[in-house]
């Protein structure tokens, strides 16, 4: 069974299974506040009780409304928690996404993010989404000189390419890769094995879009999964999520939810242990 935590850019010690805030929006679209406040602040404290101790957030959550929740829940926890945002996306309407990756975009971004989440330094700082009207560099050159000055820890990449990984890697150390990745889709096979070659932490976003019922499902894996659930006493939402964390030891899992159960079971998903001969097979 491979380790409970991950050292985040060499000195983070984070538990891989960690939880993903998106979902504690409005609906739909994950635009606007989360309508029963007080119930999405009791939630992330409830998961900092389980132990989680790593939050993956964004901007254009919200936007900026689930920094601001995650920002009071915070306030008078004892526990350290490492917060993960991210900049360079813009959404001015549930349904109207758009990169900006422009330095000063980015800039702007972080500073509010500081703010909102009451922290002096973001612990991991990512790329939401390279914009392809700013060249990809621009925009990572704006997080070093973000990371120079203090306001960021560590930097991340998400929804890239591994050309685009090595490139960043010539000007700048990057702790963490940020793509779609589940049970089902396995695209980014090539990068998860780069990633755990070169330390780099590995979140794979959609953990649990792999459930039978998903659309896009490959059928024989959905029969896999239900089978390996009925074998280990779990869901297959567990068994989505100790697939991923048995998959390489630099996978942080983010799953989100809304719902405490959810959570709790979620979290249950760490006592898993495939078999070697299962994780082959799957
Ligand atoms: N970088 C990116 O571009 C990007 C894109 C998308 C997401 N993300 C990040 O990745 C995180 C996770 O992604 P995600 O929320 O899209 O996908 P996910 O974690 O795979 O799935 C979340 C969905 O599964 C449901 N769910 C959670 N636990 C469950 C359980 N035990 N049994 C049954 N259903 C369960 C949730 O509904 P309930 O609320 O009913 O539990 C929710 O609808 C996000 O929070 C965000 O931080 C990043």
């Amino acid at each position: 069974m491979s380790s409970s935590h991950f050292f985040l850019g060499g000195d983070l010690p984070v538990n891989r299974l960690g939880f993903g805030a998106m979902r504690l929006c409005g609906q739909p679209g994950n635009f606007g506040p989360f309508p029963d406040w007080e119930a999405g602040k009791h939630l992330l404290r409830r998961a900092f009780e389980l132990g989680i101790n790593f939050i993956d957030t964004a901007h254009a959550y919200g936007p900026g409304w689930n920094e601001l929740l995650i920002g009071e829940a915070l306030v008078g926890t004892q526990q350290t928690i490492y917060v993960a945002t991210k900049g360079g996306v813009e959404k001015t309407a549930h349904d109207r996404v758009f990169p900006d990756g422009r330095p000063e975009q980015l800039r702007l971004r972080c500073e509010e993010s500081l703010h909102r989440l009451g922290v002096p330094r973001i612990d991991l700082y990512q790329l939401h989404r390279p914009d392809p009207a700013v060249p990809f560099l621009e925009s990572v050159e704006a997080l070093a000189q973000l990371r120079r000055e203090g306001k960021i820890r560590h930097i991340g990449l998400s929804n890239v390419t591994l050309e685009q990984l090595q490139a960043a890697l010539a000007v700048v150390p990057v702790a963490s890769i940020q793509n779609r990745y589940n049970w089902n889709e396995r695209k980014d096979d090539s990068m998860v094995e780069f990633c755990l070659q070169q330390n780099i932490a590995y979140l794979p976003w959609g953990p649990l879009a792999a459930q039978p019922f998903a659309p896009d499902a490959p059928l024989s894996h959905d029969l896999r999964l239900a089978e390996l659930a009925r074998t280990h006493q779990a869901t297959p939402s567990q068994v989505a999520l100790a697939w991923l964390l048995q998959r390489a030891p630099n996978i942080i899992v983010i799953p989100g939810t809304t719902s405490v159960a959810h959570l709790e079971e979620n979290v249950a998903a760490r006592k898993i242990a495939l078999e070697e001969d299962s994780l082959r097979e799957a």
